[in-house]
């Protein structure tokens, strides 16, 4: 579905984010991994994380929709059933990397998982590896992509270092480690998101944190009883972009997380003079178990380029489109490096960036690691194209309501994987 937007003339009012996604994922999955019943409020009802409710009905969890909320009877940690069809995670890259550790460690039984076609390029091989050293049998098409078949076995507590800060690729071996024969440590090569250990930690499992190191022993249950699911930062992060970008806009966004593993995108856009208020939780040494979450208070205002470096791009690894789309508005260049990653996301997030923006008329190009965009005082306007890409679709309106002349969306649809209700929310912002 194609969507015109036409520039604004200023947004304004109050409204609260969609619920966040990853964590959504994650309490889902651990209440299916829970033996007693966990109850999860403010679950994020988006086509994502309606394919991991799918997922753990199908491995025999039993959940119960409550209007936003959800309680879950799991099966426990080791007692997956073994399902008769593959098991479907449509785009979701979060499950196809979560859930594969859960399964790991269960003995015997096989799974198949598979997705769309998004999802059938998105490489699976920095999950497999490490799981196979667990003890467990993988196998992913051409040794890289899904589907991926698992095959459970008792699995060995090991130490492993990842070769990209992907907290995917943490969470996956932190889920296998739960119900492995020892303490497992991850290494990560930068901090990554870290939503999965402060749930562990909620949950009565030992885990602790060392630096760039999460160590995690084994255990026979988990005790979670009660998730309230905090506004997603990512999705906020649009709405931001459009606060900041369209004159005459002051907004209110309520409920949103703050975890400082996720506000990379608030302090990049702090850096730029971008007005953002808000209490931004401080870097923690120590695990808290606690998901923080503050109103934001956005207002339009000039913005300045800036460089956005590799030890930054985990903690706004989602929001780099928006920084992109900052550039274009801002005085003088904003750069952003180490962020090859976004080559593997839902698109080819680096193409995507520069070949759309340039479209609207941007000053923009792509580097091997990232892009540098010099601010031409804003975008004229045009056609841009999601690549069936929620994000890429959502930076895309965002552009047109502060563009001169109006920007048309290929593929508006693929915001209903995180952020269902965006274009009646933009539309309620700009009335
Ligand atoms: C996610 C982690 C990020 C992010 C994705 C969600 C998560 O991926 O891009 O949208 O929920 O753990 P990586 O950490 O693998 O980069």
């Amino acid at each position: 579905m194609n969507m015109r937007f036409e520039p604004a003339r200023g947004l304004s009012g109050e409204l609260r984010a969609p619920a966040d996604k990853s964590i959504s994922h994650r309490a889902a999955l651990l209440g299916a991994m829970s033996s007693e019943p966990v109850r999860i409020e403010r679950y994020l009802h988006a086509a994502d994380t309606t394919s991991t409710l799918d997922a753990v009905r199908a491995l025999g969890a039993l959940v119960e929709v409550h209007g936003e909320d959800l309680v879950i009877r799991g099966t426990g940690l080791r007692d997956a059933r073994e399902p008769e069809e593959p098991i479907d995670v449509g785009n979701a890259g979060t499950l196809m990397r979560l859930l594969p550790g859960w399964l790991a460690a269960q003995e015997g039984r096989s799974f198949t998982l598979d997705g769309d076609e998004s999802i059938r390029r998105r490489p699976v091989d920095r999950i497999a590896e490490p799981l196979a050293h667990m003890g467990a049998e993988l196998h992913a098409r051409d040794g890289r992509f899904p589907p991926l078949v698992v095959r459970g076995a008792r699995l060995r507590a090991i130490s492993y270092e990842l070769e990209v800060a992907s907290a995917q690729v943490k969470s996956c071996i932190l889920l296998a480690a739960l119900a492995a024969d020892g303490a497992t440590t991850v290494g990560e090569p930068a901090r990554s998101r870290d939503h999965t250990e402060r749930m562990l930690l909620r949950a009565g499992v030992a885990i602790h944190r060392n630096g760039r190191h999460v160590t995690v022993v084994n255990t026979d249950e988990l005790a979670l009883e009660r998730v309230t699911i905090p506004g997603d930062p990512s999705s906020a992060a649009f709405l931001v972009a459009a606060g900041v970008l369209v004159p005459g806009s002051r907004l209110l966004i309520g409920d949103v997380g703050v975890n400082w593993t996720r506000t990379g995108f608030l302090r990049i856009l702090r850096r730029m003079q971008g007005i953002v208020l808000g209490d931004l939780e401080d870097e923690t040494g120590e695990l808290a178990p606690e998901e923080p979450v503050s109103d934001l208070d956005v207002a339009h205002c000039a913005l300045e380029g800036t460089v956005v470096e590799p030890e930054e791009v985990p903690l706004a690894i989602d929001e780099l489109p928006l920084v992109a789309l900052l550039g274009c508005f801002a005085e003088g260049e904003t750069v952003v490096r180490g962020a090859q990653e976004l080559r593997v996301k839902e698109s080819d997030r680096i193409a995507g960036v520069v070949n759309g923006l340039r479209g609207l008329g941007a000053d923009i190009e792509a580097t091997h690691d990232g892009f540098a965009v010099r601010g031409a005082g804003g975008l004229r306007g045009g056609s841009i194209d999601a690549h069936g890409d929620h994000r890429m679709a959502m930076m895309g309106a965002v552009a047109g309501l502060a563009s001169r002349e109006g920007v048309e969306v290929i593929g508006m649809d693929a915001a209903t994987v995180s952020y269902p209700g965006f274009v009646e929310d933009l539309a309620r912002l700009c009335s």
